[in-house]
């Protein structure tokens, strides 16, 4: 009988083991099928040297599939305190460059340095805020950390978090 019970009592624990060792191998293979691939990751940011961009240059990059432009502006335009990405002492604009009414894309004129909507005459100045038509907001300011003189896409910086209120 002795012998029975410790029988039993050794499958018992195999077999728990056994199970313990499957639902931890379960456990594992479902949380890496839920993180995001290390591609992905990487691919939520975007870095912009600034150094390389000259006065009054705009440039748009792609940020998780948007368009975002980055305006290094020159002494003579007009700054935006409440907008404005200030990397030492040189003032960039920076947005998501889709039209705030329907969605449209924007385009810049560098001459009158302001962003024209085709879809519907919208038109928004250098730093972004809407300006004439229907564009109810400015174009929205993405999440940004600077670091030395790279902006980086993607994270929310201190100096982001200033611009939008919540630092
Ligand atoms: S979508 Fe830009 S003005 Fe309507």
């Amino acid at each position: 009988m002795a012998e029975n019970i410790n029988r039993r009592d050794f499958l018992g624990m195999t077999l728990g083991g056994i199970a313990a060792v499957g639902v931890g191998a379960s456990l594992v293979a479902m949380k890496s099928s839920w993180d995001p691939l290390p591609s992905v990751v990487s691919a939520g940011f975007t870095t912009i040297d600034l150094s390389s961009m000259q006065e009054g240059e705009y440039r748009q990059v792609e940020y998780r599939g948007t368009p975002v432009y980055i305006i290094k502006k020159t002494v003579a335009m007009k700054k935006c305190e409440d907008r404005d990405v200030v990397v030492g002492d040189i003032n960039y604009s920076v947005g998501i460059q889709i039209c705030t009414h329907l969605g449209c894309i924007p385009s810049y004129n560098t001459n009158s340095a302001e962003f024209h909507c085709a879809c519907h005459g919208g038109k928004f100045d250098v730093c972004g805020k809407n300006t004439f038509g229907p564009p109810p907001s400015p174009m929205k300011i993405p999440p940004f950390k600077i670091d030395g003189d790279k902006l980086v896409l993607g994270e929310e910086g201190p100096e982001y978090l200033k611009l939008v209120g919540k630092a």
